[in-house]
């Protein structure tokens, strides 16, 4: 894709901690006005090596926004205007399971969903129902599995992801509830963003960042302050995942990933 291709076909949502790409050549800043308003920032797009890349904080560029906040219909709706279809996140979490050390890597495969007040779809006036069985991608899953690899940091392949309201992290109950139903990972942004990036066929898979054992393990682990020092230790890796992941992505296989035709079995309400 050369400089002359308006597509943008990749993008990284920042989580936490990253606020910008290393290595991205930035072209322009793009202000995108959605039917959802302002997304969380405005997009930076850039180049990376010969690929076209938009980058967004989740947060925004002062971390303005809370996970319950955070405008993630204005967010995918914005990236899809731009013709992204790739779309890489970065997520702190929560590790609910020892082996999971904080500063380790995970590459989540499912997720449970408890948020309850964040709009979550496209799709207000119309019966729309996406088949979400596998919310990541599992080809882009393996690149950033492949990624990780080639790093040489500890890595956990797979996991289930529980997405909580938040802001407040988990009392010790609900830490051990989650425990209990098999989960590896708390984090509070996952949904609706990975639904919503099916709804707009858009591929989409985590690199997820455990910053902390939550609460279950010893009662005062999780505080901001914990959780920024093992992201400050850990955001370089994350960083050099990233430019591994850019080029590894396979641009000429879009047709393979289920998100590509997402809508073409979700729409009850008949055409007009
Ligand atoms: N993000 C990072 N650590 C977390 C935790 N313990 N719970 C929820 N979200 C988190």
């Amino acid at each position: 894709m050369g400089t002359s291709d308006p597509r943008v076909p990749i993008a990284i949502i920042g989580g936490s901690g990253l606020y910008d790409l290393d290595g991205l050549e930035i072209l322009e800043e793009r202000t995108i006005e959605t039917p959802f308003g302002m997304p969380s920032a405005p997009i930076l797009i850039g180049q990376l090596g010969d690929r076209r890349v938009a980058f967004l904080p989740r947060h925004g560029k002062h971390h303005q926004f809370n996970p319950s906040t955070v405008p993630y219909r204005a967010n995918i709706w914005a990236l899809k205007s731009l013709g992204v279809f790739w779309v890489v996140t970065v997520s702190a979490v929560g590790s609910l399971q020892e082996d999971i050390v904080p500063g380790h890597v995970v590459i989540p495969d499912n997720i449970i969903d408890k948020t309850y007040r964040r709009a979550n779809t496209l799709f207000e006036e119309l019966a729309v129902h996406i088949n979400l069985t596998h919310p990541f991608d599992p080809m882009l899953r393996q690149v950033l599995i492949d990624a990780v690899r080639q790093e040489d940091l500890p890595l956990h392949e797979d996991g289930t992801y529980v997405c909580m309201e938040g802001p407040a992290f988990s009392t010790r109950a609900e830490s051990e509830l989650h425990r209990s139903w098999g989960a590896s990972l708390i984090g509070m942004t996952a949904m609706p963003e990975a639904r919503l990036a099916r709804e707009a066929e858009l591929c989409y898979a985590t690199i997820a960042l455990a910053t902390d054992y939550d609460c279950w393990k010893d009662e005062d682990e999780v505080d901001v302050t914990n959780v920024m020092a093992i992201l400050k230790q850990n955001i370089a890796n994350v960083r050099r995942i990233l430019q591994r992941v850019i080029p590894a992505i396979p641009l000429e296989r879009e047709e393979e990933c289920d998100a590509s035709r997402a809508l073409q079995y979700g729409i009850m309400t008949p055409k007009e």
